[in-house]
This record gives structure tokens, C-alpha cells and sequence, in this order.
């Protein structure tokens, strides 16, 4: 029996990606379906300091020791130690788990930090606030994805729905009408690092024009946070087509995410965009709760890797 578990969800983002890596707002939710979880075992015969990480997912089992320092999950394991105050750890074997896609938009990086860290502090007898645990999962999205906006961490630590801008304090939505949605991978992987530095590109070449566009991505997730709250799905269909056009503009989608896309809104769906980095990963639809199945089975019959389908309920869970 593992001594402490811990389990974080995964992610989505509804409104806003890219546009919040320059100052705009955006909207994400956690995923309960899919999940990190880390458990501590104790190695109480042993008093060698030894730290043993599995992870079958990604074939890692190795002692820490012997793991370089922009390892992830060998620098989510030293800072939560440090963060645990603790100069010698007991000896123990930390096994990682993960039931979300990796590579596709949600948020399997900063779910598995996220999971390592809470276990830990928790077993180290030093748990943390999630803003806390947010702030160091932010440090190590560093490392894996350059200059995150820190969305991922901020709605996985805090395992709620949330209006998010860089630099401000967190907003949650206190949803009153429950929407569903849809989740297709496209099974095509681009790493966010590579297109949101396509998009810095493009930013630095003509700043006046992708300004433009990232405003009217930020109004987007401003007028989209009311819709949710009401679940409005008229509007938020109208919305989350707008953004699929103008992410268009920037230069994010791919001919497999417009594939999804389309079948999502001739299924039915009031409105669909891709999620997160873009160029292949997520799309996420809009689905009225008598059409949920049918959207879902034209994702998959249109090519879709994985359909997950979740609720935002009332409350926000
Ligand atoms: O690919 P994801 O789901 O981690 O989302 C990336 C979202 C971006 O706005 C493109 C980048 C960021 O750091 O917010």
C-alpha cells in the first residue's frame, strides 16, 4: 500500500491560447476523466536516502541521483523536497502514473508535476496551497516549454475552471448552467513550444497586425466568460468559431485539426476550435447534451485518435 497518493486532472483550454502568452485573458477547464497520480511508497528497511522513480509510462525507472537537473520529473522531485524543508529524505519509491495524452493539449506535463509534488509534500509532512504547488509546476513548465503562460498550472493546481491572465490574481468561474463538450486528438503532435515561437515570429515581423488579432482573441474570452457562467450556447459557439478564425489567422491550425473541426459542426456542434498549441493536438466542440454522442462519433469516424467528452457542471467541477 502506497503511504500518500496524489492525483491531479488533466486540461483544456476553451478560449484564448496564444493570445494569453502577450497579456490577454483565456479560459481553461480541468478534465476528471484523464489523470496524473504519484504514490509514495516508504522503503522503511532502509536508511540509504535512496529515491527510486518509475514511471512505466515514459519507461523511466531510475534513482534520482542519477537523473540530470532538467530532468522534469527529477526537478520536480528536488524542488518539492526543498519546498518540503527537509535536508534528508527517508528513503522511498515514487511510481508515476498517467491516463492523459501526452503531447496533445492536456496538460500531461503539468498534471504529472503537479501529482509528484502534492504526493510529496504531502508524504514529507509539508502539504501545500495550490497556489503554491501552481507556482512551483511553473517552474518546471519552464523547462519543458520555454516561456509558458502558466495557465496549465494554474487550472490543474487548482483543479477548478479559471479566467486567466499573466500576472493577475486568478479568477474562477462560478458556473450556474452545466455545458458539455467534446475533446478529439487529432494524433498529430507539434510541441507548444514550436508554434508559440512561429507565432513570435510573426509578432515580431508585424506587430501592429497580431496585436490586433490577440485583442480580439482576449475580447473573445471576456465576452465567453458570462456565456459559460450562463451556459449560453448559442453564444459560446459563435465565440469559439470566431476564435478557430482568427487562431486561423495565426497560423495554428492544420488541415486535420479543420478535418475535426468540420465534422464536429456538420454533427451538430454549435461551435468548434482547436485547443492549446494548435498544428495538430485538440479540438474541443461545443455539444448540445442530446448531440454529445453523435459529435463524438463523427470525431472518430472523421479520424479522431482519442474523443473524450466532459461536462462543465454547476459549481465549476
Ligand atoms: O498546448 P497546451 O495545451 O499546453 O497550451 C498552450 C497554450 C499556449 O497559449 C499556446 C501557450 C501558453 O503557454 O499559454
Amino acid at each position: 500500500m502506497p503511504i500518500i497518493y496524489a492525483k491531479a486532472p488533466g486540461k483544456i483550454i476553451l478560449f484564448g491560447e496564444h493570445a494569453v502568452v502577450y497579456g490577454q485573458p483565456a479560459i481553461a477547464i480541468p478534465v476528471n476523466k484523464v489523470n496524473a497520480t504519484a504514490r509514495v511508497f516508504p522503503n522503511i528497511i532502509s536508511d540509504s536516502n535512496q529515491i527510486r522513480i518509475k514511471a512505466p509510462d515514459i519507461q523511466l525507472d531510475a534513482d534520482l541521483s542519477d537523473l540530470p537537473a532538467e530532468h522534469p520529473i527529477a526537478a520536480a522531485v528536488r524542488l518539492a523536497i526543498q519546498a518540503a524543508q527537509v535536508n534528508k529524505p527517508p528513503s522511498l519509491t515514487l511510481q508515476i502514473s498517467s491516463t492523459i495524452p501526452m503531447s496533445a493539449g492536456m496538460g500531461s506535463s503539468a498534471a504529472v508535476t503537479i501529482a509528484v509534488i502534492r504526493a510529496l509534500t504531502d508524504f514529507l509532512g509539508h502539504p501545500l496551497l495550490p497556489d503554491e504547488i501552481s507556482v512551483l509546476a511553473y517552474e518546471i513548465e519552464t523547462i519543458q516549454h520555454g516561456t509558458p503562460s502558466g495557465i496549465d498550472n494554474t487550472v490543474i493546481a487548482h483543479q477548478k475552471p479559471v479566467f486567466f491572465t499573466q500576472d493577475e490574481s486568478i479568477q474562477y468561474l462560478n458556473v450556474q448552467q452545466p455545458t458539455h463538450w467534446v475533446i478529439a486528438d487529432t494524433g498529430e503532435k507539434t510541441p507548444t513550444r514550436d508554434t508559440v515561437s512561429a507565432v513570435r515570429d510573426r509578432y515580431t515581423e508585424d506587430p501592429t497586425t497580431y496585436t490586433r488579432i490577440f485583442d480580439q482573441i482576449g475580447q473573445i474570452a471576456r465576452d465567453a466568460r458570462e456565456g459559460l457562467i450562463e451556459g449560453d450556447i448559442n453564444l459560446l459557439g459563435k465565440l469559439m468559431n470566431k476564435n478557430q478564425r482568427l487562431l486561423k489567422l495565426l497560423g495554428v491550425s492544420s488541415h486535420s485539426l479543420e478535418r475535426q473541426i468540420n465534422a464536429a459542426v456538420s454533427a451538430g456542434a454549435p461551435g468548434a476550435k482547436l485547443s492549446g498549441g494548435g498544428r495538430g493536438g485538440n479540438i474541443i466542440a461545443l455539444a448540445p447534451s442530446e448531440l454529445t454522442e453523435k459529435i463524438a462519433s463523427a470525431l472518430h469516424d472523421a479520424g479522431a485518435q482519442h474523443v473524450i467528452t466532459t461536462t462543465l457542471a454547476k459549481g465549476g467541477q
